[in-house]
């Protein structure tokens, strides 16, 4: 099976970590570049955990492109509470041996996709920050991706920052709201809190079977949520932690994999009660869909995917 070209925008948390294993380890994905930019937690953060995980992957030299500092009109807010101080469990993991490279995560969203128009799939994992500025930019900026896949939003209103949003969209709406305003339902597909919520939750049998499995990727995956773990059993009542980047990401890798999708016109709420809100407008008077929206995901094939990879034995020792 051809690989397909990627670039990835992540605020890699320990959940962004597994997704560019994903990426990087599967045999599916061609990571060409990736960019970071502050959310789950501050920048510096993020890019330092975007290398490990590609060193751990074993794909060191892939570019890693440092962005936004912050959402574009609000203060930064982490959810350093939710997946540890360092982003990664808090489990001590060393400092990475390659460096970021100096070219700023903005320029390279924007250039990319003029080098080979159509050919690139865009993977956001965190905030829409870079993507929102890199739109007011070039406003046709997505058409010239082949598809951009986001881990943003909650279609069913069950929130995880707040009681009806989910942080992706509630830590920079008004660049989220740049890039729904861009967007088209054949180039734009948003994979929610609530596709995680229902099929990607690693139950305790399944983080036994990443134990059992032994390999570093394996390991590294099972480790780093160590933080989330505890924050799903105190706050989500789930039944195990869910991973909300990953299920996106293996979206974009086997589209296949969902298996229930929505089209709608899709805005978001600004305003402080319901801020980050998706407003999805199902009236039959409805301005045309603007997005597609992934309600469900083969939860049997996405784990899988997850397990074949960390079973592979390529990943940094
Ligand atoms: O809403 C889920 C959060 O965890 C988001 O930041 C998502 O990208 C994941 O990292
Ligand atoms: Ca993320």
């Amino acid at each position: 099976m051809p690989t397909l070209p990627l670039i990835v925008d992540t605020d890699t948390g320990s959940d962004d970590a597994v997704a560019l294993l994903l990426a990087a380890a599967s045999g599916l994905g061609d990571i060409r570049a990736v960019t970071t930019v502050a959310g789950n937690v501050p920048l510096p953060t993020a890019t330092r955990n975007a290398l490990i995980s590609l060193h751990m992957a074993g794909r060191a030299d892939i570019p890693v492109h440092p962005g936004c500092e912050r959402p574009m009109t609000r203060p930064l807010t982490t959810a350093q509470h939710v997946h540890g101080q360092d982003g990664m469990g808090d489990i001590g993991l060393p400092d990475p041996p390659q460096a970021a490279e100096r070219r700023h995560a903005v320029e390279v969203l924007l250039s990319a996709p003029h080098r080979r128009p159509g050919e690139l799939t865009l993977v956001t994992l965190g905030p829409l920050t870079n993507l929102a500025a890199a739109l007011l930019r070039d406003r046709d900026l997505l058409t010239r991706y082949r598809h951009v896949y986001c881990m943003a939003g909650a279609a069913d209103l069950r929130g995880n920052i707040s009681a009806t949003a989910e942080f992706n969209a509630w830590a920079d709406p008004e660049a989220a709201r740049v890039v729904l305003q861009a967007a088209t339902p054949d180039k734009v597909t948003w994979i929610g809190w609530d596709v995680s919520r229902t099929d990607a939750v690693m139950t305790p049998e399944d983080q036994l079977r990443l134990e059992r499995l032994g390999t570093p990727l394996a390991t590294f995956a099972h480790h780093i949520n160590r933080a989330v773990a505890t924050w799903a059993r105190d706050v989500t009542g789930l039944a195990g932690y869910d991973l909300p980047d990953p299920v996106a990401m293996a979206v974009a890798l086997r589209p296949e994999l969902a298996v229930e999708r929505e089209q709608a016109h899709v805005d978001i709420a600004l305003g402080d009660e319901t801020r980050g809100q998706l407003i999805i407008d199902r009236r039959r008077t409805a301005p045309p869909p603007n997005l597609t929206l992934v309600r469900r995901v083969s939860e049997t094939g996405f784990k899988e995917l997850l397990f074949d990879t960390c079973a592979r034995p390529e990943a940094h020792r």
